[in-house]
């Protein structure tokens, strides 16, 4: 009887619990050993001259107050592939590294690391930058000048890549002979380490604070997803939500514990919020795939994640059960009835998108198998409005509708969208009719699209 007393005890000691902290306990896996050596003591000292500004931050970091220090994160075995001295350590057996992989982190935050290791973030963001030689093309023979003189080879001819797509999706980082890092390093969120980790956690959580508050803002995310191809900072900023972000914000409670921020804690939701935060009864996620349905990134309008995308990428693939997770984070503060309105209305607009893309798909084939195509699409005006089509206005479009930014799905997105494929039309009829391609191209690239 005294047993079954307790047992019930423990039950509704652990749902109270579980009211108040939900899945904390059973969502995270956090591993601690705590106290500062000897050796993790002078790295703190020499580094809080030579370098304060670091030192301070670190101070200030929760991580700091659980006795994690630079010895933890940049010692490294020997016989790592990044294995180097800092000038203070040179000549004793302790090795450092200035880069500091996702494995690191996955020491003592296995959880966050192999739900991220699944993610697009991780998997997928550097492919475009490593592997798609049609992207290489892009970065070094056009944007990088050659075409225009600039020998093979030349350092200028990958400046682009090296201060552009690097700093966002990431790269492989290249090493010197003293295994410092030579190229690619720092990068952006898929940055591919010597020691195989792969990702980049800081691209949230900035050193050396490592916060949850900074990753929770939506001004995190923003600095890469921004600008003509994915405005979604500016989409957030404008919506009712980035609007009540804006009145408020300052006054919100940003850093309540993981799995443990709340409605009430903010008024309206963040990126994080949407993508990544528990809320309610959903855990905390990671990968930033999962609430997903569409995938509203790429040319053709109805591809469903997980249904059509491709199999070599199971990153990209949650579609149903995406939209089911995402519509439990608006169960908190809308009903239903809004929140079934507002996925009817994205749905028409993405198949709304797809027909046009349809229709300019089946120009481009039509006319690549006439041979009234150019060769070099980026001097051809059809295929340059193609690319915008799909690149720009129609990823404005979707996402707008995705994230309530009527400007975006409107002046920036459809509106663009019919002038775009009208544009298109005109040109394909011409190709046709005349079977040739018009002699002089106007300039698309300065078209405001
Ligand atoms: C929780 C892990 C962690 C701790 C603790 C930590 N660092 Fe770092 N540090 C990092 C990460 C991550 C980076 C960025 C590495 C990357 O992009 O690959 C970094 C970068 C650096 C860099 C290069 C940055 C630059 O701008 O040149 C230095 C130097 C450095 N850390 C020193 C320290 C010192 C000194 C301490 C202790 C006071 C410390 N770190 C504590 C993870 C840590
Ligand atoms: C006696 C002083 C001293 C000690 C002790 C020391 N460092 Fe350094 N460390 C430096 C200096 C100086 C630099 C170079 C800063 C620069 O390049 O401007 C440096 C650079 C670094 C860098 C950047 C990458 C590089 O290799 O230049 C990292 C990471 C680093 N130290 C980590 C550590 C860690 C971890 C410890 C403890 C095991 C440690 N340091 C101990 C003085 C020290
Ligand atoms: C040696 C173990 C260890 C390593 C390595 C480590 N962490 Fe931590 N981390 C901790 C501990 C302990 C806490 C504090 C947990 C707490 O106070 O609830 C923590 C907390 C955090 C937090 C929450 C901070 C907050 O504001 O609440 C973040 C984010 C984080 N770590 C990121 C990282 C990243 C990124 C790396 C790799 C660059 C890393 N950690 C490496 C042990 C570690
Ligand atoms: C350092 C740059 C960077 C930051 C910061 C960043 N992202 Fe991303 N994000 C990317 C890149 C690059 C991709 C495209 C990945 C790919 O190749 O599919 C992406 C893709 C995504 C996707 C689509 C995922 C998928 O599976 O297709 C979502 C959703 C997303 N990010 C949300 C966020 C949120 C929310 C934040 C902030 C908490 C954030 N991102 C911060 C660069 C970033
Ligand atoms: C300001 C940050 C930023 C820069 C610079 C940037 N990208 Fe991206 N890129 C992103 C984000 C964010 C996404 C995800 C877009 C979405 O979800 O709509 C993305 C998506 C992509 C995709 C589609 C995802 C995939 O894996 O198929 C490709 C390809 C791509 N970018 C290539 C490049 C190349 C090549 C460059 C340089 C010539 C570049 N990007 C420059 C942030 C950036
Ligand atoms: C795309 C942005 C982004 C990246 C990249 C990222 N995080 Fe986070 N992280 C977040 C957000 C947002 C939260 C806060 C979730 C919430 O609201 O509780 C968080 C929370 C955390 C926490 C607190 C505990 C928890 O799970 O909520 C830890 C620890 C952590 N992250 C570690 C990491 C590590 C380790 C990596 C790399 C493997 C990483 N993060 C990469 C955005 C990111
Ligand atoms: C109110 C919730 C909400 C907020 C806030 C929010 N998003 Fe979204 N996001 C969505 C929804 C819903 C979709 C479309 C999901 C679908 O396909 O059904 C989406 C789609 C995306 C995509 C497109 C992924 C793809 O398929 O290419 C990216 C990238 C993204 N969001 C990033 C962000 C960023 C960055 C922020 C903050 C600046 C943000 N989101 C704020 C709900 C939100
Ligand atoms: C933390 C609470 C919260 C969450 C979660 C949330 N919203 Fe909202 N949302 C609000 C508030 C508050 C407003 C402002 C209502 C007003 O205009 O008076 C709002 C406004 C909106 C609007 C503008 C139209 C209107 O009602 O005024 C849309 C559309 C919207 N939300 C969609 C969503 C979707 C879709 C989700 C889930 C992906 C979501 N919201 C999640 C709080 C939330």
């Amino acid at each position: 009887m005294r047993y079954l007393l307790s047992l019930l005890a423990v039950l509704v000691w652990s749902m109270a619990y579980s009211q108040y902290y939900p899945n904390l306990a059973k969502s995270t896996n956090l591993v601690i050993k705590r106290g500062y050596s000897k050796e993790a003591l002078q790295c703190i000292e020499c580094h809080s001259k030579k370098t304060p500004g670091i030192v301070q931050q670190w101070k200030e970091s929760r991580m700091a107050h659980a006795g994690v220090s630079c010895y933890d994160c940049h010692v490294v075995p020997k016989d790592s592939p990044m294995a180097s001295q800092c000038e203070g350590v040179k000549g004793t057996n302790i090795y450092t590294s200035p880069m500091v992989s996702p494995k690191t982190c996955a020491k003592c935050h296995p959880t966050e690391a192999e739900e991220f290791s699944k993610s697009s973030h991780a998997r997928l963001a550097s492919r475009p930058v490593v592997e798609l030689a049609k992207m290489k093309k892009l970065m070094e023979y056009f944007e990088g000048g050659q075409f225009a003189g600039v020998p093979k080879g030349d350092p200028r001819t990958t400046a682009t890549r090296r201060t552009g797509c690097q700093m966002c999706h990431g790269t492989k980082v290249k090493l010197g002979p003293d295994k410092k890092p030579v190229d690619g390093w720092p990068g952006g969120i898929g940055t591919r380490y010597p020691d195989g980790g792969i990702g980049n956690c800081v691209s949230c959580h900035y050193r050396h604070k490592f916060s949850i508050e900074q990753a929770r803002k939506p001004d995190t995310c923003g600095r890469c997803h921004i600008g003509p191809d994915h405005p979604d900072i500016e989409i957030y900023l404008e919506s009712a939500h980035g609007q009540l972000y804006l009145a408020h914000g300052e006054k919100w409670k940003w850093d309540s514990a993981p799995d443990a921020w709340e409605p009430g804690d903010y008024e309206a939701p963040t990126c994080a919020t949407c993508h990544m935060s528990g809320i309610g009864d959903l855990k905390t996620t990671h990968n930033v795939g999962e609430r997903l349905y569409w995938d509203l990134m790429h040319k053709n309008g109805d591809t469903i994640r997980g249904v059509n995308t491709p199999k070599d990428q199971p990153e990209r693939g949650y579609g149903p059960r995406g939209r089911k997770l995402m519509k439990k984070v608006c169960a908190n503060c809308h009903s239903s009835t809004h929140t079934e309105a507002f996925f009817k209305k994205l749905d028409d607009a993405v198949k709304l998108y797809d027909y046009y893309y349809d229709k300019a798909e089946a120009m481009l084939q039509d006319l690549k198998k006439r041979g009234l195509l150019k060769k070099d699409p980026w001097s051809d005006a059809f295929q340059e409005l193609y690319y915008y089509l799909w690149h720009h206005v129609g990823r404005r479009a979707r996402q707008g509708a995705a994230m309530d930014g009527p400007d975006y799905a409107h002046w920036h997105g459809f509106f663009q969208l019919f002038q775009v494929f009208k544009d298109m039309q005109a040109i394909y009829e011409y190709r046709i009719k005349h079977n040739k391609i018009e002699e002089l191209s106007p300039v698309m690239s300065s078209a405001p699209y």
